[in-house]
């Protein structure tokens, strides 16, 4: 029943290990004035700093409807959760007024050339992004905050995600997505504060108005896997397609997950392919280092298709200060990559994650009023 901290300059979230349990759930806004959105903004901080923190809520008159969904018991143990709320453009339209503060990259995302986009599970005025040690927790959560600001939200879409159980600290074995591999080996380390300094967390100095520092371009995207393709798949071709090997994650041509390697030893592609992911996703030369992108997904699994097909696959969800030099910028490396025979995205969003709440005075969204 561990509590995360809530207040600080950037959302909890981003750089914690992710837990077992992860799910977003974007909203279309209801408010329809300044003085709304910032109500909205002001209940869902309050929400989420109770929720985070833990305790009891308090007991109702039996003629009214009780204060807690009564999913968690009586009394609400934090159990590792985390609430991030970020933004999408279309806050900034004309609605609100907002619309010289918007995020200088912040669009609806476009769509890719491998994408299927599924117009009812994309985009949304905001996202809550709630992760925790166990899928109730998040879902108490989530009808907690839906409870408490009907006449300001309404709910568009929501995807659950999980990971392998006993994560949640930074010790713990790289995760496995559902295509068999460790996924999350070579992302960058959330305890280099320099790093996220310049390559997670946005502000001025990225040319971004001043109210977003400490904020973060959030990317989600819901990729279906071909589970039943890929699992006819032979295991040398799969391990071509990421460059690494299944059983530990270990670089082709190398022992172990974690050990060094040089793309410079490989210039014709003979132990890692030339459009291999991990290849196109980061060629490590010094023209691509700034592309690098905080990752953070989870795995999904909802359901079957019409043709009676396993509907699963990657809740990608990624953190950059610079959409187009991060996401953009390797998606568009990845683009025509052979994994995309196995793998078709279907929806999401460009968000940008708030900055942080100072303190219990501070709300979430404050800059933008
Ligand atoms: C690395 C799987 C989509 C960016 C990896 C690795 C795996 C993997 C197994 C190697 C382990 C690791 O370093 O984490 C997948 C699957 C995807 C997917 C199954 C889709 C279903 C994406 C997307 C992006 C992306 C959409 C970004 C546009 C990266 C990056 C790396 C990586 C940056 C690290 C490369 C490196 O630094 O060596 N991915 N990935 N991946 N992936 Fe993906």
């Amino acid at each position: 029943g561990t509590a995360l901290p809530f207040y600080g300059p950037h959302q909890p979230g981003i750089l914690n290990p992710p837990p077992a349990a992860g799910l977003v759930a974007a909203f279309d806004v209801l408010a329809t004035t300044p003085e709304e959105l910032q109500r909205l903004f002001r209940l869902l901080t309050g929400r989420i700093a109770f929720l985070m923190a833990g305790g009891t809520p308090p007991a109702a008159d039996p003629r009214f409807p009780p204060n807690d969904s009564g999913i968690l018991g009586p009394v609400i143990l934090p159990d590792g959760l985390t609430v991030t709320l970020s933004v999408g453009a279309s806050i900034f339209d004309e609605r609100f007024g907002l619309q010289a503060l918007r995020p200088r990259q912040l669009v609806a995302m476009p769509r890719f050339p491998n994408d299927a986009p599924d117009r009812d599970w994309m985009h949304g005025d905001l996202l809550l992004q709630i992760c925790a040690n166990t899928p109730a927790a998040t879902l108490h959560a989530l009808r907690d905050i839906i409870k408490h600001m009907p006449s300001l939200l309404r709910l568009r879409w929501k995807l659950e995600g999980f990971l392998p159980a006993g994560l949640g600290d930074a010790s713990a074995e790289t995760p496995r997505n559902l295509l068999g591999f460790k996924d999350g080996t070579a992302n960058l380390d959330p305890a280099d504060a320099t790093l996220m300094d310049a390559l997670v967390w946005a502000g001025p100095a990225q040319g971004e108005p001043a109210w977003a520092q400490g904020g973060s371009y959030q990317v989600v995207r819901i990729i279906r896997n071909f589970v039943e393709r890929w699992d006819r798949t032979p295991l040398r071709e799969q391990e071509r397609i990421f460059g690494r090997r299944r059983e530990d994650g270990a670089p082709l041509g190398r022992s172990a997950e974690h050990e060094a390697f040089d793309y410079a030893d490989d210039p014709d592609g003979q132990r890692i392919a030339l459009d291999a992911h991990i290849r196109l996703a980061n060629p490590r030369t010094a023209e691509s280092a700034n592309s690098r992108i905080l990752r953070r997904p989870f795995n999904y699994s909802r359901g079957i298709t019409r043709a009676g097909q396993l509907d699963m696959g990657l809740l990608f969800i990624c953190f950059q200060a610079d959409l187009r030099a991060g996401f953009v910028a390797v998606q568009e490396r990845l683009n025509g990559e052979p994994l995309e025979e196995y793998i078709k995205p279907t929806g999401g969003g460009y968000f940008f994650v708030l900055p942080g709440a100072a303190g219990p005075d501070a709300y979430l969204g404050q800059g933008l009023f």
